[in-house]
């Protein structure tokens, strides 16, 4: 267990090699930390402005061998050159979890003499190193420190840690690291800020069999022996000025595959197996042109001179933009033509994309503080579309930006406890606060937003702005208002006209949380402005100074005729353009480029209902994925009948775009998660099945379930008619999945499935199946060599319908040996997606808090994510009172970067106790009268346009779309 040691557990640091000489003074870590204990600078969580760092000269030795008391170690030395900027008789310099092994040593580089050391104190809290000084440094001269240090190899997944993995029956051991946000100063002293940039000159002490990597090109490497050990020591060209957070390090006997032009050297590296079977190949086809794509987009070269990615087989998050050398987990980034589905080959050039987009905006050009991280991680998802459009032109996957961001952190940003973009930078401080503004919001509404931008300035004149602004801010830091004066010169430049300045504008979206709900009246041209509430009940956590209204950039048509841009700059205008009549129709947000729901009067919605029945293609796709996830949420706040909602969907019985369906099935399962636990199971299945009939017919014509469909999005859209027809009983479907899997099972030496089936195929049989179909499948995780094959079984072993199956998956959870630390969260919240392992897993995490996040606390338990997924399904006032009571009992504890997300889930669920109550109330009788069989055999009759009839609540729907999207 990846356990941090300090410098009292002394033992360890017998018999290492650097260990010597005397210890520093230390402080011990308080068991509960509540606040800091003074206002010395020590214990304040931002660094003084006294010092700034100019270069590093580190050399680390990972050894990957354990030490005789079984500890995995890593020992180095580092010499930080700093300036002084204010006198000061104090250096405080990062380190977490290291173990000085000799005193520091400092010395002056200019004419003054440097003051002698007084005392060097740990101070654990807020992970500083602090050396009092005798007399105070000179501002304007350099120094350099010099320290020897000792820290634990973990497999913690942060800071400079090891991941293990078998290749022919022998442990391999690889050590990486994984410094961003906080955790360079578990690798080495260092001042770990984002704006503190420096020169990082790097030497790695290494096995002779193992290749050592890190973020500058290798420019020495020889063998030498050290205390009777011989070692490899590799040296590294100095890095560009960049932030502590980008070092990187890697370890490992990784095999490569390489493309080199004229100026840039890219390889793929991972295990050798992998390589070996051609598994970096895509990846490396991909990673070039997308290089010249971006240095085209930004017009600012790539300042490296090549750009190294590693696939890992333990890695926390998705990848890491590590400046010329990117990590990835493996599934981010490996693929296997035989093996992998297309949705693993998106997952893998989107991430590329996002970390190459970030090699200019993050590593470039740095926010000043994490305060404004959606604006790096914003630009970067932003990036993933266009970047990956341009290596997959014929995916049309800046579509799904749609669905996968805006939709997504819509839900999130109705919340009245969501929060701004922007927060101000004395509120994150803490490495657990900053952990927490990785979330949805700065990710999905900043690339949302972003892209919103882009689209109402014109792309080329957004471009252009972001073009200065890289080329102005290069090597150094920025806020992001900084942005918005670059995009306005290009405004003013351009001629564009805007009703608001950029700031003005923007600043409505980025400095208050949450978004509007647009309506339209196009009986009396009315448009009006209201902060868009999941439950209208709530009032916002904070006050807004702009008194939640927003600048609007309304795009819509009137039919299929598209009209100049409205903005809507009050909270109430009226238009005699958008007041219609006759057999017109208005559509407004025309392929969500806008931040906003839309909602019309009942007439208009009607029409709109009308053309998506009869002649659905006058509305662009996107649109019509637009109308029914803005109908079930408008339903879901009260603003209109849940029945209209539900009629959005009558149309999927003849479209068979992905969009659009996925969109419905994605808000038909909160159906889904409300109700089948209830009799309203039944009807809904009836109705679900009857609509997917013909999606699954339409793909049996087009494909036999022999053929890949052309389009990549109809590839999706083949799965979702597998998986729907499936779980709504279509024999038809059952049979052929139920032949396919036995198939395999016989004979589990061929594997016949198709590959982009194989996730349905795999949970339908686990799901239908037993211990056998388990025991199989867990078999086959175990042998698998190809990390998403390992992840679709993984996932598949979710959908077991037998509790204990589910309770001794659970288990695994926490066994490394079983299920890796990366991916324990998402195994726990996809069993907790299934009705029958909801219960199960929420009481595992509640009976097991106290271990998970004192052992996984570190990093490799995704806690928002964590308790996002265990608490989605909770929607009843004892489930409401058992999760506040679950947030008392462990406050001492604390939830650290799930902290917020527990909030919300409790918002949350209240919300869906209300939804619940309220819409089994309006049906009780209904529900009551259809109970019968007779009566729900009639319904199976009903006609599409009898659905209007149906009452809300009983629609269902018998997919776990989770399941789908395993989503690291
Ligand atoms: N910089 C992040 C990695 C990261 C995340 C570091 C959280 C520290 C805390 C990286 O660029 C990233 O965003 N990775 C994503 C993948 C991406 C495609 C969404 C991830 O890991 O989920
Ligand atoms: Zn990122």
């Amino acid at each position: 267990m990846g356990k941090g040691f300090y410098i009292s557990n002394t033992v360890v640091i017998v018999g290492i090699v650097l260990a010597a000489g005397a210890l520093c003074t230390i402080t011990a870590l308080p068991a509960a930390i509540t606040s800091l204990p003074t206002t010395e600078p020590w214990d304040q969580w931002r660094l003084p402005q006294t010092l700034s760092p100019q270069t590093y000269n580190i050399t680390m030795w990972p050894r990957l061998e354990p030490d005789p008391n079984g500890l995995y170690i890593f020992t180095g030395l580092s010499k930080v050159v700093f300036r002084c900027v204010i006198d000061t008789d104090l250096i405080l310099i990062h380190s977490n979890k290291l173990n000085m092994t000799k005193p520091p040593i400092l010395t002056a580089l200019g004419s003054s003499p440097a003051p002698a050391i007084a005392l060097t104190v740990m101070h654990p809290l807020t992970q500083y190193m602090a050396i009092h000084l005798t007399e105070k440094l000179i501002a304007g001269e350099s120094y350099e420190l010099y320290t020897e240090f000792i820290g634990e190899l973990s497999d913690d997944l942060g800071g400079f840690y090891r991941s293990e993995y078998y290749e022919n029956g022998v442990k391999k051991v690889v050590a990486t690291t994984q410094m961003e946000a906080t955790d360079a100063r578990k690798a080495f002293p260092c001042f770990d800020e984002p704006a503190m940039k420096a020169i990082f000159h790097i030497t790695l002490l290494h096995d002779p069999a193992t290749v050592a990597l890190s973020n500058g090109v290798m420019i020495d490497k020889v063998d030498l022996t050290v205390d009777g050990t011989l070692v490899t020591k590799t040296t590294f060209a100095p890095t560009v000025v960049m932030s502590t957070y980008l070092v990187a390090f890697v370890v490992s006997d990784f095999g490569f595959t390489e493309q080199n032009t004229e100026d840039l050297q890219i390889r793929i590296f991972a295990r050798q197996d992998a390589i070996n079977a051609g598994q970096g190949q895509y990846a490396l086809n991909v990673t070039g042109p997308m290089f010249k794509f971006f240095e085209k987009y930004y017009n600012v070269p790539y300042p490296l001179p090549k750009s190294d990615q590693v696939g890992l087989p333990d890695f926390s998050f998705g990848a890491m933009e590590n400046w010329g050398l990117i990590t990835y987990r493996e599934t981010a980034l490996l693929y296997d033509e035989e093996i992998s589905s297309n949705e693993n080959k998106e997952r893998i050039v989107t991430v590329i994309a996002h970390e190459l987009a970030h090699q200019w905006f993050g590593n470039l050009v740095t926010v000043r503080w994490w305060n404004d991280l959606w604006l790096n991680e914003g630009f970067a998802t932003y990036g993933e579309y266009i970047g990956a459009d341009s290596a997959e032109p014929d995916w049309n996957i800046k579509d799904l930006i749609v669905l996968n961001d805006v939709h997504k952190v819509f839900a999130i940003d109705a919340l009245a406890t969501s929060h701004p973009l922007s927060s101000k930078e004395e509120e994150i401080l803490r490495p657990e606060q900053i952990k927490e503004v990785f979330d949805t919001i700065s990710y999905s509404k900043g690339a949302s937003v972003l892209r919103m931008l882009s689209s109402f300035l014109t792309e080329a004149v957004f471009i252009q702005g972001v073009q200065t602004y890289l080329d102005y801010f290069k090597f150094s830091n920025t806020v992001y208002t900084d942005l918005w004066e670059h995009l306005q010169t290009a405004v003013d430049i351009s001629g564009t006209s805007l009703p608001k300045t950029v700031q003005e504008i923007m600043d409505r979206w980025v400095l208050q949380m949450g978004f509007p709900v647009v309506t339209i009246n196009t009986a009396t041209g009315d448009i009006t402005q209201e902060h868009f509430l999941l439950d209208p009940e709530t009032k916002p956590d904070r006050p807004s100074e702009f008194n939640y209204e927003w600048f609007v950039p309304i795009s819509w048509t009137k039919k299929e005729a598209a009209q100049p841009l409205y903005w809507l700059l009050q909270k109430t205008e009226l238009s005699d353009k958008m007041k219609i009549s006759g057999d017109e129709w208005i559509l407004a947000n025309i392929n969500v480029t806008g931040y906003y729901r839309v909602n019309y009067d009942t007439e208009n919605w009607q029409r709109l209902l009308n053309v998506l029945q009869t002649s659905r293609q006058s509305i662009p796709i996107i649109n019509r994925a637009q109308l029914i996830d803005d109908s079930f949420n408008l339903a879901k706040a009260g603003i209109i009948e849940t029945t209209l909602a539900l009629r959005t969907t009558l149309f999927l019985a003849s479209e068979t775009e992905y969009m659009p369906w996925e969109s419905a099935l994605k808000n038909l399962d909160y159906f889904y998660l409300m109700f089948d636990r209830t009799e309203v199971y039944g009807p809904m299945q009836t109705y679900v099945g009857k609509q997917v009939k013909n999606l699954f017919d339409y793909f049996t014509t087009l494909t036999h379930w022999e053929d890949v469909p052309p389009g990549h999005t109809d590839q999706y859209n083949q799965v979702n008619a597998l998986r729907v027809a499936c779980s709504t009983g279509l024999e038809n479907c059952t049979t052929l999945v139920k032949t396919w899997f036995q198939k395999w099972m016989d004979d589990p030496t061929v594997n016949l499935i198709k590959v982009n089936l194989r996730s349905a195929v795999y949970c339908s049989a686990i799901a239908a199946g037993g211990e056998k179909e388990w025991d199989f499948a867990w078999q086959e995780f175990e042998k698998a060599t190809v990390a998403s094959e390992k992840d679709k079984l993984r996932a598949a072993m979710t959908c077991a319908t037998e509790p204990w199956l589910l309770n001794r998956y659970l288990q695994y959870t926490l066994d490394p040996n079983k299920i890796r630390k990366q991916d324990a969260t998402s195994t726990i919240t996809s069993i907790a997606s299934n009705v029958v392992g909801q219960p199960l897993a929420w009481d595992f995490v509640r009976a097991n808090w106290e271990y998970i996040f004192t052992q996984y606390g570190a990093g490799s338990f995704a806690f928002a994510d964590l308790i996002d997924g265990i608490t989605k399904r909770l929607s009843t006032p004892f489930e409401l009172q058992q999760l506040i009571q679950f947030r008392d009992d462990y406050a001492h504890i604390g939830f650290g970067s799930g902290t917020l997300a527990l909030e919300q889930s409790i918002e949350r669920t209240q919300a869906n106790i209300k939804w619940v109550e309220k819409n089994q109330q309006a049906n009780g009788h209904a529900l009551e009268e259809r109970n019968s069989t007779q009566r729900v055999e009639a319904e199976s009759q009903l006609g599409l346009d009898d659905l209007g009839s149906l009452q809300e609540a009983e629609v269902n729907l018998l997919v776990k779309p989770d399941l789908m999207h395993f989503t690291q």
